[in-house]
């Protein structure tokens, strides 16, 4: 057997953990030969819950899972950890947007950047997911100077299931029919789900759905909207779908992008892609060689109605970023 894999994981106390510990325990994500610890972090009020789910991991018997560690504190949390998952962050509620939480989430960020920094595995990765992802993304890698910018990457995975969901049922297909499903930009209300470059059974998608106005409208603000759809609909933000796809982004970073597909995740643009300013943590499609680092798929065809979509979740970004200018 291989030397344990170190996952942690941020909020375990919450309902995305808690959908999503048990699935990286049981080998899913890094594989039925690749031993598993888990580091999992809470704020202090939380930890007798985390006791909890401590005892149903173990409860479980993963014949792969080596050890968990609870901790309240940022350095325990990512001490020689290989993936670090950060969850925990206050959530939005009814009626509030994502970027409404950055003041509340923006410092621990920052705390856990800098514990990266410090502790972390030398091959770390990084997937943020607290919202608003993006920016809390750019805040924590600011903060960890000597980890490589491209192993910090915002979670837009669950954008892109979304997506292909709507795509594959407004086409009477499967999900695993559609492929090529881009998201452009913020894990906000401004992404542009891309359905001009998305491909149905390899054709395009706008030629198979044949009704441009339910893709422009009903489509792209469904996909923009899921968030709040689910917080309205549960009285809670959406969970086990979050879990699903954080481990979908994982996974796809640890494998090799298969054929000319792509995915989609939050990284760093350098400035060199699609015009698309540098030093913000955009949505882009990206391909993955299975190092778990993921490469902006460069040539992407963009319409002029595409361009201004891209235009205005840029803005948005570096509006969240001008709010964050004293944490960079
Ligand atoms: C989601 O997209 O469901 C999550 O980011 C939670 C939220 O606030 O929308």
């Amino acid at each position: 057997m291989r030397d344990p894999i170190i996952v942690s994981v941020t909020g375990g106390a919450g309902q995305v953990a808690y959908s999503l510990l048990f699935r990286i325990a049981n080998g899913e994500v890094f594989g039925m030969d690749r031993p598993v610890s888990l580091i999992i972090k809470e704020v202090p009020q939380f930890v007798s819950t985390l006791e909890g789910v401590k005892m149903e991991l173990e409860d479980c018997a993963f014949p792969l899972l080596r050890d968990v560690t609870l901790t309240d504190s940022d350095d325990e949390a990512f001490r020689g950890a290989n993936w670090a998952l950060l969850v925990g962050a206050t959530p939005r509620g009814p009626g509030m947007e994502r970027k409404d939480l950055l003041t509340l989430n923006a410092t621990s960020f920052r705390d856990q950047g800098r514990a990266i920094n410090k502790t972390a595995a030398e091959n770390i990765r990084v997937v943020v997911v607290g919202n608003p992802c993006n920016t809390n993304c750019l805040i924590a890698m600011h903060h960890a100077p000597d980890v490589p910018r491209s192993r910090f990457t915002a979670l837009t995975r669950l954008d892109q299931n979304r997506a292909m969901a709507q795509l594959a049922q407004k086409s009477g297909t499967m999900v695993t029919d559609v492929t090529n499903l881009a998201i452009w930009g913020n894990h906000s209300a401004t992404q542009y789900p891309d359905f001009e470059n998305a491909r149905i059974r390899g054709e395009k998608a706008p030629e198979v759905i044949g009704d441009r106005d339910w893709l422009e409208n009903t489509f792209v603000e469904t996909v923009q909207k899921r968030g709040a759809a689910i917080i309205a609909a549960r009285g809670k933000s959406s969970a086990a779908s979050a879990a699903n796809a954080v481990l979908d982004h994982v996974r796809s970073a640890i494998i090799p992008t298969p054929g000319d597909n792509w995915v989609s995740a939050g990284v760093i643009s350098d400035g060199n892609n699609y015009g698309i300013a540098d030093g913000l943590i955009f949505s882009f499609p990206v391909r993955s060689d299975g190092s778990g680092d993921y490469a902006i798929v460069e040539g992407v065809p963009l319409s002029d109605y595409a361009h201004k979509k891209l235009e205005t979740t840029q803005w948005e970004l570096i509006s969240e970023r001008e709010d964050v200018k004293e944490l960079l």
